[in-house]
């Protein structure tokens, strides 16, 4: 199997509904309803919201290609940080948000999410990013040690509405490479 990484096209915008239906449920906290988590699959990681993310020119979307199957993606957001909490923690100005970094299950713990923060923090770079900054649930302790694992360091927190429920994300960042 070859597995490469590249940036998304109109054409990805299906697999990637398709793989985010698998693989956002792993970030969500035991106690998240599966109500919720097809509202929010609904209401944001559809095809169709994938079509905008990939018309949007302050959006970046990485795939991990794998002859053929989508097997993981990333989502960066070239934008000023709007929550306030998140624009207050920030250290590094500007700085890109991670908004979305998913692995299949079937690959995690192979460095293939590790090739996919690589090739993700030097897209942050090349959209002139001096700092890195994700949200991360707080009980997500695997992507938390994974993140860490990667250089990046707490600098606060942010609340995040899955549903009915108010779910606390850690605000993390990291300078570019
Ligand atoms: C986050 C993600 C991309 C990381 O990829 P990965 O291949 O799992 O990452 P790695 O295996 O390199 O690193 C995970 C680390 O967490 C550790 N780990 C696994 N389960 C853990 C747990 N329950 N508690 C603490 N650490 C844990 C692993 O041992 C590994 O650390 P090590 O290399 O020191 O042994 C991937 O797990 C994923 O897609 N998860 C589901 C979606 C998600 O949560 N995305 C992040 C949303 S913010």
């Amino acid at each position: 199997m070859t597995s490469a990484i590249r940036r998304a096209t109109a054409d990805d915008a299906g697999p990637l509904a398709a793989l985010a239906a698998v693989t956002f449920p792993l970030a969500c906290p035991p106690s998240s309803s599966s109500e919720d988590i097809a509202a929010h699959l609904a209401n944001t990681l559809s095809e169709r919201h994938f079509q905008d993310y990939l018309a949007d020119p302050d959006v970046t979307v990485l795939v991990i290609d794998a002859d053929g199957a989508l097997r993981g993606y990333s989502l960066l957001v070239n934008r000023p940080a709007q929550d306030p909490e998140v624009a207050s923690a920030l250290t590094l100005v500007p700085s890109v948000e991670l908004s979305k970094c998913y692995v299949h299950p079937d690959h995690h713990g192979l460095r293939a999410a590790a090739e996919l923060m690589h090739a993700s923090l030097q897209a942050a770079a090349a959209a002139g990013g001096s700092g890195v900054w994700l949200g991360v649930n707080s009980q997500n302790a695997r992507a938390i040690r994974f993140y860490g694992k990667s250089g990046f360091r707490k600098v606060g927190s942010k609340s995040f509405r899955l549903g009915a429920t108010v779910e606390h994300d850690f605000v993390l960042e990291r300078a570019v490479p």
